[in-house]
């Protein structure tokens, strides 16, 4: 929720003349997406951040093509934009698992009514072919394109996306976030790496999308579930980590790198302690597990992400912790399955005619993702099987006992 207040609050006013169009949008404007943002009379958002804003300068993709930036990227379209290198350690690697992750989420609407373009700032490094090679090992598909080009060039564009920190010119130092906006309707906004990606894949796929179609069935702010009391090592985890890991089942999107499920019982201590804090300098030392790992992983390399020890010991604790909970939320899904797949009594066969497929499904929807409770209560409306729809409320009653009973103790 409180993502669509910045969503307004943020509205333009990361381009240079976003504090006069920001005033209009407080006003009287619409709501986020409802129609175009006029910022003077006559005068769209669009054709204020169009062709005079933004630099035409020339880009090339790793699919070898030459683009014009505004013209043939911009132009009418949903984009989001970020600015990585190939060779970054850290934060570059999270910023595109993350976009991957986005990506899947959107699905057909990648390349169709949206654009995701990563643009290099170490444009000499990332010649054509280091870009195929880093969008190949990150699953990159249809709509999301790498690019390379001028220095200055790409630097003109960071500025004008307000990526660029003047005081910072190391690489290093780059920011995390990435634009996304309509250039149509000329909203634009920052978004976080950090941020939850079906929050972000609703902002560009849905939010920014004009509305073609009006969205029914909008809920109300009050009917929004109590946001749960979250330990300091979940929030890390969702926040740095979730992107390229899930423990168990997870919720079916692909990651980079390995399921998580019993890590801190099949690795020592000292081995992840060491892992977390540098993962970076364990891999150039060629540590046996590491370059195992590694290879096996697309040679996608864990990113250092300058983890205290503080938290790195929360992690350590929430990934013991998720590890539990995950396994039992597996083994309950397979008991479930094993239980369905039995022939339905005569008894019951007639009712079993009108349920919907759906809910037997343990692969669709809510009952993977972490809210245990939605899968229980899609269960206990199960109109087939009474047995089973107990032995499910069961199992999940006790898991969700479990999630409470662990967080507790935190
Ligand atoms: C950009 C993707 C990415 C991010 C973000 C990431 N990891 Fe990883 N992680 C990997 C990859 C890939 C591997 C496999 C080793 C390799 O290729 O370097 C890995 C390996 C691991 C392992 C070892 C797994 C095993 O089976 O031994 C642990 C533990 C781990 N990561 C924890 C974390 C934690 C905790 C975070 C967040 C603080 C995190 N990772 C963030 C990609 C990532």
């Amino acid at each position: 929720m409180s993502t669509k207040v910045t969503t307004i609050a943020t509205i333009l006013t990361i381009c240079s003349a976003g504090a006069y169009a920001t005033a209009q949008g407080h006003d009287k404007g619409p709501l986020p997406g409802t129609h175009e943002v006029v910022v003077a009379s006559g005068v769209t958002g669009g054709e204020v951040w169009g062709a005079n804003y933004w630099p035409n300068v020339t880009l090339t993709g790793h699919d070898n093509k030459k683009y014009q930036f505004f013209d043939d990227l911009l132009k009418d379209k949903v984009v989001v934009i970020d600015f990585i290198y190939t060779t970054c350690p850290d934060a570059c690697p999270l910023e595109t698992a993350k976009l991957a992750e986005v990506a899947e989420v959107l699905g057909e609407q990648m390349g169709d009514d949206v654009f995701f373009y990563s643009i290099s700032i170490d444009p000499k490094t990332d010649s054509v072919e280091v870009l195929a090679e880093y969008a190949k090992r990150y699953r990159a598909g249809k709509g999301w394109t790498f690019f390379t080009g001028d220095e200055e060039d790409i630097k003109l564009i960071r500025l004008k996306c307000g990526l660029m920190d003047l005081g910072g010119q190391q690489r290093e130092d780059h920011s995390l976030d990435m634009l996304v906006g309509n250039q149509k309707t000329g909203r634009w906004m920052k978004q976080s790496a950090f941020e939850n990606p079906y929050m972000l894949a609703t902002i560009i796929g849905d939010w920014l999308h004009n509305y073609k179609q009006p969205r029914k069935n909008l809920l109300s702010y009050e009917k929004a579930p109590a946001l749960q009391n979250m330990t300091k090592g979940e929030s890390l985890f969702r926040t740095r980590c979730s992107a390229c890991h899930v423990f168990g089942q997870g919720d079916g999107l692909t990651r980079q790198g390995p399921n998580l499920l019993g890590v801190t019982d099949r690795r020592e201590r000292k081995w992840l302690e060491r892992w977390l804090l540098e993962p970076d300098v364990m891999l150039a030392e060629k540590d046996p597990v590491a370059i195992e790992m590694f290879e096996a992983f697309n040679k996608v390399a864990m990113p250092n992400l300058r983890l205290s020890q503080l938290e790195i010991s929360q992690l350590l604790d929430y990934m013991t912790k998720q590890s539990l909970v995950a396994e039992l939320a597996d083994r309950t899904a397979s008991l479930t399955s094993a239980m369905q797949l039995k022939p339905i009594g005569s008894c019951c066969a007639k009712k079993s005619a009108d349920s919907s497929n759906k809910q037997h499904e343990p692969s669709s929807g809510s009952a993977k993702n972490s809210d245990p409770n939605a899968g229980a209560t899609a269960s206990i409306k199960s109109k087939t099987a009474m047995g089973t729809t107990a032995m499910v409320s069961i199992g999940m009653g006790l898991i969700g006992l479990l999630t409470v009973a662990l967080r507790r103790r935190n």
